[in-house]
């Protein structure tokens, strides 16, 4: 079977498991099988197709989005990313879903308290498994193994379209808002 058609048949099952866009952790745990055994075909998604970001570029990962509705509803991207990926604690304002399919990315997932976040659990996404996220939830993400990696990132929303994701900026004590993503390659 070919990339698209593949991708097109895996959004076509998670769309009709959302009946209506609603979406509870049970719903999650379904569209992350459908991502889990889309992400078994590794040949199809393979860092020659999803290159890396070159080393010493600015930016560590690279966002290639391969499915989003025109109503730029369920937004499936591949990241292909280095080691040097530290981000904030963070939400994303939609449901939120990470399935591996090369290399180590390590989650950390949080709870708010009166000043900030705490850590609640961790856990590395990699081929074979995946974490999954209802809007409100906080996780960060870390990249740091000797081989590049590659993951599915799926959102209910477009990341163009999400304009209020917090993040806890540790400097400061202080939640701001991520601006919205702006470096998405088409590979639709
Ligand atoms: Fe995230």
């Amino acid at each position: 079977m070919n990339r698209r058609s593949a991708v097109e048949s895996t959004v076509d099952r998670i769309r009709r498991l959302t009946k209506n866009n609603d979406v509870d952790p049970s719903c999650l745990m379904a569209i992350k099988f459908e991502l889990l055994s889309l992400a078994q075909q590794r040949e199809l998604f393979t860092q020659h197709d999803f290159a890396p970001p070159t080393p010493g570029a600015k930016r560590q990962s690279c966002l290639y989005r391969i499915a989003e509705d025109s109503d730029h509803r369920f937004a499936l991207y591949v990241n292909s990313a280095r080691a040097g990926v530290d981000t904030p604690a963070h939400n994303h304002t939609t449901w939120a879903i990470i399935v591996g399919i090369d290399g180590d990315e390590m989650n950390r997932f949080y709870r708010r308290t009166d000043d900030g976040v705490e850590i609640t659990h961790t856990e590395t996404v990699r081929a074979g498994n995946g974490v999954a996220m209802m809007p409100d939830d906080l996780h960060s993400i870390h990249i740091h193994g000797t081989e590049p990696i590659i993951n599915f990132h799926m959102y209910g929303l477009g990341l163009e379209q999400l304009h209020a994701r917090q993040y806890f900026e540790a400097e400061t004590s202080q939640w701001k808002v991520f601006p919205p993503h702006d470096d998405i390659r088409d590979a639709r």
